[in-house]
C-alpha cells in the first residue's frame, strides 16, 4: 500500500511517528487505546483520509444498486468525487466526476444517464466506458490538432467482492481479492455475490468513524446494551473468525434460538455446511464495512465518514435468493 495516490500527496505529520502509536502497538495484553485525539483532531482526520481512504479498497456499496440500464453511482473517497458506471460490456467502470474541458463535476447524485453522460458546463458527452465522444462546435470552430482519445475521463479502479463494491484511487493496490486474504475462501459456502437487498436505510451518527468499527469489534458491551442479541448470540460462543487479509472477524458458534425464535424464521440459504448453517459471522473490513452473516440474512453497515465527529451509515439488509422466500428483491 503506498502513502499516496495519483489524486494526493500525503504530507509529514507528527502522526506518521512511529512515537505516535507506541502504546497501541504492544502486545494484545498490555497495550492501550488509539490517542485520544485520532478521534476528533481534524488535522488527523484530513491525513487519515489521505493515508488511509486514499489507498485503500473503499467500499461504495452494495452491488445490486448496481443495475445494467444506465446507471450511474456517486461517492466521494478521500476527498474525491468519483463516478461509477456500467460500461457497454456490462464491467464495472469508474472514474473521476471531473470533465477532462475545465474540470467541472459531472454528475451530482446517483441516476440513471442514457447512453452519455454529458458536462452541465459545455455539454462534452463521455460514454460509460469513460471516452469523449462529443465536444460541441469544435469542429465549426476550426480546433483541429485535438483527439478525443487524449481526453477521456481518468480512470478509478472499481471492483465487486461478494456482495458489496470496493473502489481504490491506488493503481498500486493489489486486488480486492488479495486485500481480503482468505476471507473469501472462509465466506465462500454463502455465495453472498447472489443475495439480493431486502431493505436499506441510512443514519448519521455524531461518532468518529473508528469508534463505531471498535465497537463492532468487540463484544464485552453485549450482556448489558443488547440483552436480546446476547440471547442469541451468546458471549461465551464468541470465538476468532481470523485469517490473513485487511479484516477483523469474529464468529458466534453455536447462535442460539431464543424464547422468540425470531431470528430463525425465515429459511437459511441453500447449500451451507454444518459450520455456516450453525454460526454468525461479524466482520469488520477494513477500512469501512461491518458485515455480521447469518445462514438467513446479511446485514451491512458501509460507513462514510463525513468529519472527524461525524460519520453516514449506510445499512442495507440483504436476503439469500432463494425459491422458498418471495421476499428478496431483485433490485433495490
Ligand atoms: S467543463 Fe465540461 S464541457 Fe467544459
Ligand atoms: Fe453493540
Amino acid at each position: 500500500m503506498s502513502a499516496s495516490n495519483q489524486f494526493h500527496t500525503a504530507a509529514a505529520s507528527p502522526w506518521t511517528s512511529e512515537d505516535a502509536w507506541i502504546g497501541s502497538r504492544r502486545p494484545i495484553l498490555e497495550a492501550h487505546a488509539l490517542p485520544a485525539a485520532v478521534y476528533a483532531n481534524q488535522d488527523f482526520y484530513d491525513l487519515e483520509s489521505e493515508r488511509v481512504f486514499g489507498t485503500s479498497w473503499v467500499c461504495i456499496g452494495v452491488a445490486d444498486e448496481m443495475r445494467p440500464e444506465g446507471q450511474v453511482m456517486v461517492r466521494d473517497i478521500a476527498g474525491l468525487s468519483i463516478i461509477v458506471t456500467m460500461d457497454t460490456q456490462g464491467g464495472l467502470r469508474g472514474f473521476a466526476n471531473s470533465c477532462r474541458h475545465r474540470g467541472t463535476r459531472l454528475i451530482e447524485s446517483d441516476c440513471t444517464i442514457g447512453r452519455t453522460i454529458r458536462c452541465p458546463y459545455h455539454r462534452w458527452g463521455y460514454d460509460r466506458d469513460g471516452n469523449l465522444i462529443s465536444t460541441p462546435q469544435f469542429a465549426d470552430a476550426g480546433v483541429d490538432d485535438f483527439d478525443p482519445a487524449d481526453f477521456g475521463l481518468h480512470p478509478v479502479r472499481v471492483e465487486q467482492w461478494e456482495c458489496l463494491l470496493f473502489a481504490t484511487l491506488d493503481h498500486d493496490a493489489p486486488s480486492v481479492d488479495e486485500w481480503f486474504g482468505d476471507l473469501g475462501r472462509r465466506l465462500s459456502g454463502y455465495r453472498l455475490e447472489s443475495w439480493r437487498t431486502h431493505d436499506s436505510t441510512m443514519l448519521d451518527i455524531r461518532a468518529n468513524w473508528k469508534l463505531i468499527t471498535e465497537n463492532f469489534q468487540e463484544y464485552y458491551h453485549l450482556p448489558w446494551i443488547h440483552p436480546e442479541l446476547a440471547k442469541v448470540s451468546r458471549v461465551v460462543d464468541h470465538y476468532r473468525y481470523q485469517g490473513y487479509g485487511m479484516y477483523c472477524g469474529q464468529t458466534t458458534t453455536p447462535i442460539t434460538n431464543d424464547e422468540r425464535g425470531d431470528w430463525a424464521a425465515m429459511p437459511p440459504a441453500e447449500g451451507l455446511d454444518h459450520s455456516d448453517m450453525a454460526s454468525g459471522r461479524f466482520i469488520a473490513l477494513f477500512p469501512n464495512v461491518m458485515l455480521s452473516v447469518l445462514p438467513n440474512h446479511v446485514f451491512v453497515i458501509r460507513l462514510e465518514p463525513l468529519g472527524p465527529g461525524i460519520t453516514r451509515e449506510h445499512c442495507t439488509w440483504l436476503l439469500p435468493r432463494d425459491p422458498r422466500t418471495s421476499l428478496a428483491r431483485t433490485s433495490p
